[in-house]
């Protein structure tokens, strides 16, 4: 009986072991296990130190260039350095690592790094230890390495290296540093510089904030749309004026400086944010939630690497959600009541709205909210109805998305705000308006339409019976690398302010450009939801003239 029971016990972990590998193995390939758990697994290298650093390039006119490492070595980060813009050449850096304990003697730990011409020990003094020497690597790399056994102990001991595109780059990650110059590839001209990045010693836990309203009751969150940060400087499109304090305009300095006022004259609670931006919120302790664009895998990262780097980042409160659902980034987040309450005041929902249509034949254009996306907030938000009730105030629900949803092309609704371009959303329409009113959600936000600024007001009944239901706003476009035009667009941002007191929200936005007194400017300021409910237009609301809509 003992025995049997042996057996079984023994039988069973092996299967399980055998299991555990086939997961880590399928996840290490295709990601089948949900993102959170990421953090914990083998390719954050708890442990591990790296041994060695190298740039492999290759030509595929060349038939004799490799353009692999031994993969049981090397680990690539997968990036192109020349972004894929090289018309034959591609280049990866590689990465050597080991567990902490399988160090042998004579094995070296990375201890520094360097990119530039010139050999960094030229510059170092006499006495640096005698252990520790630097080592040329191709494309300018320059490492140094310690056959110390406790050198890994050291909190100067690198962790972890990434790589960064563009002059400008930023690097937003706490214990992280950009080393030396751009690396040196060859025929690189008119390609973004890549920029090595470096984490140093164990990496602190960077505790995720937790959002609340003040003490006064009100709390501000900032919509950002449209940034079209680009890799680079960027150009400006359709700029007012074309020139920026007397120089030619450069997009993102000039988007950034714009965002980076408002935020500072608002003081908002939360923010929309991605990467070089992150920098802003992250110095002034402003907790940020990320949702994606239609462009942001455009380029060389995928959404899911993109999460998992915002989601590190101090202070976002960002989430790739749950894994088998459609997109990357449908998570909530819950705005505590002030004081040392634990119950929530506000929800906010963030859905990725993906890019292009996934049956272009039929629905050509935009994709739309996907029905397990759609099922997946239903789920959620009436799972947390009984909790929210417990709040001494009016909960309230808010949603941001990046394309609009159908129904923002309703002609015959009430509108504040400019409406100057045709409404890009999806041709099908899978039903997320219905199912946000279904569950008492008053206000959703998105942008994608650079121009377009409204706050559209959908309502619920038929002709007496009809009561303001939903307001689908737009933050309109931020980003000077990104269109505008239509005869004259000044960039702006969306602000919501929150009164938890009344069950108010406010909103009003802000724009880039004008005499001082535009500038600070609360721009068709309106309130939308009063005492918990989407409101109405004011009778000198509904009366007041509008243009549009540009069909
Ligand atoms: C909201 O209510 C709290 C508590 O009663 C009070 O301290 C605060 O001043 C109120 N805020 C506003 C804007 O009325």
């Amino acid at each position: 009986m003992a025995r049997r029971i042996v057996r079984t016990a023994v039988k069973l972990l092996i299967a399980t072991i055998v299991f555990s590998i086939a997961l880590l193995f399928l996840d290490r390939n295709y990601r089948v296990l949900p993102p959170s758990l990421h953090a914990y697994m083998p390719q954050h290298h708890h442990g591990h130190v790296v041994t060695d650093i190298t740039v492999l390039q290759c030509s595929s006119v060349n038939p004799f260039s490799s353009c692999v490492l031994d993969p049981d070595v090397w680990q690539r980060i997968d990036k192109d350095l020349y972004l894929g813009k090289a018309w034959v050449s591609t280049a990866y850096l590689y990465v050597r690592r080991k567990k902490e304990e399988d160090l042998a003697d004579g094995d070296r730990v990375v201890m520094d790094l360097s990119v530039g011409r010139l050999d960094p020990s030229a510059n170092e003094n006499a006495n640096t230890d005698p252990d520790e020497k630097w080592e040329s690597r191709p494309c300018g790399l320059w490492i140094k390495r310690s056959t110390s056994k406790f050198a890994s102990d050291s909190d100067n001991a690198i962790t972890a290296i990434d790589v960064l595109f563009g002059d400008d780059s930023v690097e937003a990650r706490e214990g992280w540093s950009i080393v030396g110059t751009r690396l040196l590839l060859e025929s690189s001209s008119g390609i973004p510089g890549s920029y090595l990045t470096v984490r140093r010693g164990v990496p602190n836990a960077v505790p995720k904030p937790v959002p609340r309203i003040k003490d006064n009751g009100k709390f501000k969150i900032i919509h950002i749309s449209d940034l079209h940060l680009s890799t680079g400087v960027g150009a400006c499109r359709d700029a007012i004026p074309d020139s920026y304090q007397g120089r030619k305009c450069e997009a993102d300095p000039r988007t950034l400086d714009f965002i980076t006022r408002v935020i500072d004259e608002e003081k908002p609670d939360l923010l929309t944010a991605i990467f070089k931006y992150a920098q802003i919120a992250i110095k002034r302790k402003i907790p940020y939630v990320s949702i994606f664009g239609n462009h942001d895998d455009e380029q060389t990262l995928s959404r899911s690497a993109q999460m998992s780097i915002i989601e590190s980042l101090p202070y976002s409160l960002s989430a790739a959600g749950p894994a088998e659902i459609d997109g990357v980034g449908n998570y909530y987040i819950e705005i505590l009541a002030r004081g040392h309450s634990d119950h929530s005041a506000l929800t906010l929902y963030m859905l990725d709205t993906h890019a292009y249509s996934s049956n272009e034949k039929k629905y050509p254009g935009y994709d739309w909210i996907k029905p397990n996306q759609v099922d997946w907030f239903k789920r959620t938000a009436t799972s947390l109805k009984p909790a929210h009730k417990e709040y001494t105030h009016i909960h309230m629900d808010l949603a941001f998305i990046h394309i609009p949803l159908p129904e923002y092309i309703g002609v015959r609704n009430y509108w504040k705000g400019a409406w100057r371009e045709y409404v890009t959303a999806p041709q099908y329409n899978s039903g997320f308006r219905d199912a946000l009113i279904e569950q008492g959600i008053v206000m959703v936000s998105c942008g994608h339409d650079h121009v377009n600024d409204y706050c559209m007001l959908s309502s619920e009944g038929e002709d007496d019976a009809k009561k303001p239901a939903l307001w689908m706003c737009y933050a309109g476009g931020s980003g000077f690398g990104g269109y505008a035009g239509y005869g004259g667009f000044n960039r702006r941002l969306r602000v919501f302010e929150v009164d938890a007191n009344l069950s108010r929200i406010t909103t009003w936005k802000r724009v880039e450009f004008g005499e001082p007194e535009e500038l600070a400017k609360r721009v068709d300021e309106q309130v939308i939801v009063d005492g918990g409910r989407a409101v109405g237009p004011t009778m000198e609301e509904e009366a007041a003239e509008k243009e549009g809509p540009p069909l």
